[in-house]
């Protein structure tokens, strides 16, 4: 059955604890963390700090999207704040490799995301470090955008591609019940949502439909 990572960039910047608590107990089967620092997107929401303030108040795994222009700088920090995945911008890292070996040797589960633009052959000789590939299917940078189709193609690709690996596929930008489907039928394991999560307050009743 396809995960669903609620994203916090939808939620109540003054109520977090209260939003992660109703995740939770809504369904989530993660929270996705949407780190934007205004240069690499040109959005800005929150830090490690705001991460390692939530940490105790959920058990469900933290999904870290790091949207930041200096990643390499900022993992050690997302680390000692209790993340269980971090997510790189393939674009953002000149050495990935390395990147990805770095994130794995603290325990954590690494992940790689690619922009529209990105094509999935830049993962060809990593697959064997990472545990989660991201597919933006939006420009990154904002919630409430309209999924890009040539998503649905690039998840069918990535999927032939790592084959019996064991590596999902995380889709984030644009879900609603319709797109759910197509992304799970092309393969996807995880859908990241914001807006269809958090309208209307009923939260349990939204994640239910995205499945
Ligand atoms: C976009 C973020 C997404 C965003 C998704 O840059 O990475 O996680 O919150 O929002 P919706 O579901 O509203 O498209
Ligand atoms: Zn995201």
């Amino acid at each position: 059955m396809v995960k669903i990572a609620p994203s916090l960039l939808s939620a109540d910047f003054a109520n977090l604890q209260r939003e992660v608590e109703k995740l939770e107990q809504s369904g989530a089967d993660m929270l996705h963390l949407d780190i934007m620092d205004g240069h690499y997107v040109p959005n800005l929401t929150f830090g490690s700090t705001v991460v390692k303030s939530l940490r105790p108040y959920s058990k469900l795994p933290f999904d870290v999207h790091l949207m930041v222009r200096n990643p390499d700088e900022m993992i050690p920090w997302f680390i000692a704040s209790g993340a269980d995945i971090i997510t790189v911008h393939a674009e953002t890292c000149p050495h990935l490799d390395k990147t990805l070996q770095t994130i794995r040797s603290y325990g954590l589960k690494a992940g790689v995301a690619l922009n529209p633009s990105t094509p999935e052959t830049i993962l060809e000789y990593v697959l064997d470090k990472v545990d989660m590939i991201l597919v933006m299917s939006v420009n990154p940078g904002f919630g409430g955008q309209k999924f890009i189709d040539s998503a649905i193609n690039k998840i069918s690709k990535i999927k032939n591609m790592i084959g019996d690996k064991n590596i999902e596929i995380e889709v984030d930008g644009g879900i609603n019940p319709l797109t759910a489907a197509r992304c799970i039928s092309a393969g996807a394991d995880i859908l990241v949502a914001g807006t269809a999560v958090f309208s209307g307050g009923d939260y349990a009743r939204n994640i239910d439909s995205l499945r």
